[in-house]
């Protein structure tokens, strides 16, 4: 765990400026919808499994803070909504959230996600959303936003104004994403590992469909490094900007709090 300067390096563009890692617009390539019947398997084989462990501990920590109202974006096919869930389960008498919401841009991840969730728990809700722009959702109305593996391809400016606004003063947010391997010889070779392997098992495992894995390496390549990223939530007006490195920092878990004497924003 590591804590942060709250205030971003003066070199740093403004929060606008910054943008979209992995070059993705869902406007122009439906990958998701390709791959959705496959994304769970797909997951398991370009991390070797370990992504299980990734969510899970996201999920642990997301579960621990008892927190009212979530908002889990880019839910996918809900890797972290049923780890949530499976916690809440295992723990008769555990207060659940009042509400968890499911979301995705994505009809065909979402509609996985429900199947995979299921309707028993009344404090689930499935919505369509753009992390873009949460137009449904109230400002001022979230205890906690999550997202994972989504930020690398959303633009990240308007996406971190959207968790902003809807979250409440004092609301946490939680992003699961790639970062960098603090050693950069490491990092180098963990690059250069990708770089061939990805291609070669992304051909067989996605039937031989690209993008199922070109966005992935791109955002790999292009996400900032976890200060550069702790430095840009700091920008766009989160405190306590900390994150987590996991597995020797190929991934990190970073978690910040919207100012608890901000006034919430307008809707757009
Ligand atoms: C790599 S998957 C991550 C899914 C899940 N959070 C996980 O950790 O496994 C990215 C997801 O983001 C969704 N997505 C892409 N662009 C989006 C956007 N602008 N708003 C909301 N979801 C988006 C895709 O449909 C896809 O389900």
């Amino acid at each position: 765990m590591s804590d942060r300067p709250h205030t971003p390096p003066a070199d740093l563009v403004t929060p606008a400026a910054t943008g979209n890692a992995a070059a993705f617009s869902a406007g122009t390539d439906n990958v998701f919808a390709r791959v959705a019947g496959r994304y769970d398997r797909l997951c398991d084989i370009f991390s070797l499994f370990v992504h299980r462990i990734w969510k899970s501990r996201m999920a642990a920590r997301i579960a621990a803070l008892r927190a009212g109202t979530i908002l889990d974006v880019a839910s996918g096919t809900g890797h972290i909504p049923l780890r949530v869930q499976r916690i809440m389960r295992k723990r008769p008498g555990a207060a659940a959230p009042e509400k968890l919401l499911v979301t995705d841009l994505c009809p065909e991840m979402l509609a996985i996600a429900r199947e995979n969730l299921g309707d028993s728990d009344p404090w689930l809700e499935y919505a369509i959303m753009d992390a873009h722009r949460l137009d449904s959702v109230e400002s001022g109305s979230v205890d906690l936003y999550s997202i994972s593996f989504a930020m690398k391809i959303c633009d990240r400016g308007p996406v971190l104004r959207e968790a902003m606004r809807v979250l409440k003063p004092g609301g946490v947010f939680f992003c699961l994403e790639a970062a960098r391997i603090p050693n950069g010889f490491l990092h180098a070779a963990y690059l250069k590992y990708m770089d061939w392997c990805l291609p070669v098992i992304g051909r067989i495992a996605a039937n031989g469909d690209p993008a199922a894995y070109g966005y992935l390496l791109h955002g790999i390549h292009e996400f900032p490094s976890q200060t550069r990223f702790a430095d840009e939530l700091a920008s766009h007006g989160f405190e306590d900007v900390r994150f987590e490195n996991m597995t020797l920092g190929i991934v990190a878990l970073h978690t910040a709090r919207k100012p608890h004497g901000s006034r919430p924003a307008e809707n757009p």
